[in-house]
């Protein structure tokens, strides 16, 4: 039979699903536990080169670029290099200043999206160099980079990106952890991470097993017009693609907004009709967190938060919808953040009766400028 989604009611749910496996083929050949960092051959430098990169730009579109984010702030945290992601589609347009010393990412699951593509050939007129984070085997991008990582995602369908988008993380902190041991991450810290990135592919199994208690969440997250996703640093990249996902499937407006920010603005639009989804980690930043929940409890502002066992919310727990998921490595926490938002973001359009696989106005890849 042809490629279908068998069982599930769409391609988006089959993929999400599939995710603790792919996980598991992204990470398998490309661990060393001995040494605790990433083995992946794929990207053509030896430890001199790699030692040698004094920053990171990471291009990619839609989704791509939201993981880009998260990958910059892993290797910023990891290796100490300073790394930003930028939408590719705007890069070009800017006469970029292309360093001989910079390593080029670009991201992409199709690796035909034109925007990416012509950011790479961008780069590589003027003589960069530049490493692809890519899932379709032989795809344009493919073809055009100096080497990279192939995700091993599988075939994805849904416009939704879901188990490219984890794959793609995944890839980055393989990559981050490398570019960290040729520096001053230590096999101690390495090791750690490696174990913490082995079991990852388990816990996003448990999470995903909370579907049903999502679900409910999902609902009535569905009926506002309008919500907010709130983050800082490691949480922010989360909070904005778990904006686009909800936006792409529901037709909702949903908003990312640091939420160290809402006291510059947008404050003045919380209500009882308009929710926030807040990422809450266990980590440095959580009391700050904490408190600013609180101010949105305190304006009537429904909550769902996605945070660790054992955080304690404060005054906002009891107007809160609260979806803990599994700790991590910190450095590691965003993937497991991310994936609760893809189940909300499916249940909402799924209760909204819309086509999920095929969103309106949307292309699952964007070939055309
Ligand atoms: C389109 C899709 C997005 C996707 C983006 C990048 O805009 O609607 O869901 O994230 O392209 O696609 P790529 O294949 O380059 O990852």
């Amino acid at each position: 039979a042809a490629y279908d989604a068998g069982e599930h009611d769409s391609f988006m749910h089959k993929e999400m699903l599939e995710q603790p496996a792919r996980a598991e083929a992204v990470l398998r050949g490309r661990l060393d536990e001995r040494f605790g960092t990433g083995h992946l051959g794929g990207l053509n430098l030896d430890a001199r080169e790699l030692r040698a990169i004094r920053r990171v730009k990471i291009l990619g579109c839609g989704s791509a670029y939201y993981v880009g984010e998260m990958g910059a702030s892993l290797i910023e945290e990891l290796a100490r290099v300073p790394a930003d992601a930028e939408p590719a589609s705007e890069f070009r347009y800017r006469n970029p200043i292309i360093e001989p010393d910079t390593l080029y990412v670009a991201v992409s699951q199709s690796g035909e999206t034109i925007d990416t593509l012509l950011a790479v050939q961008e780069v590589r007129r003027k003589g960069g160099r530049v490493i692809g984070l890519v899932n379709v085997v032989g795809s344009a991008i493919a073809r055009e980079v100096d080497g990279g990582i192939y995700l091993h995602a599988g075939p994805e369908v849904a416009v939704a990106s879901t188990k490219a988008l984890t794959n793609m993380y995944l890839a980055f902190a393989m990559l981050a952890i490398q570019l960290g041991r040729v520096r001053d991450l230590s096999i101690a810290d390495g090791r750690r991470l490696i174990a913490g990135l082995t079991a990852l592919p388990g816990q996003i199994e448990q999470v995903l097993a909370t579907e049903p208690q999502l679900a409910l969440v999902a609902h009535r997250l569905a009926e506002a017009e309008s919500l907010f996703f709130v983050g800082r640093v490691r949480g922010f990249p989360v909070a904005r693609e778990g904006a686009q996902k909800f936006k792409e499937i529901s037709y909702r407006h949903a908003e990312a907004y640091q939420t160290s920010e809402l006291k510059h603005g947008p404050l003045a639009l919380i209500s009882p009709q308009v929710p926030t989804v807040a990422i809450v980690p266990d980590d440095e930043l959580v009391e700050r967190n904490v408190a600013a929940l609180e101010q949105i409890a305190a304006r009537g502002g429904p909550l769902v938060v996605v945070t660790h066992e054992g955080v304690d919310l404060g005054d906002a727990a009891a107007k809160a919808d609260r979806i803990d998921v599994p700790r991590s490595e910190r450095e590691l926490d965003p993937i497991l953040l991310t994936i609760p938002l893809q189940v909300l973001a499916y249940h909402a359009a799924l209760s909204l009766g819309h086509d999920i696989d095929k969103p309106r106005n949307l292309a699952k890849s964007v070939t055309v400028e």
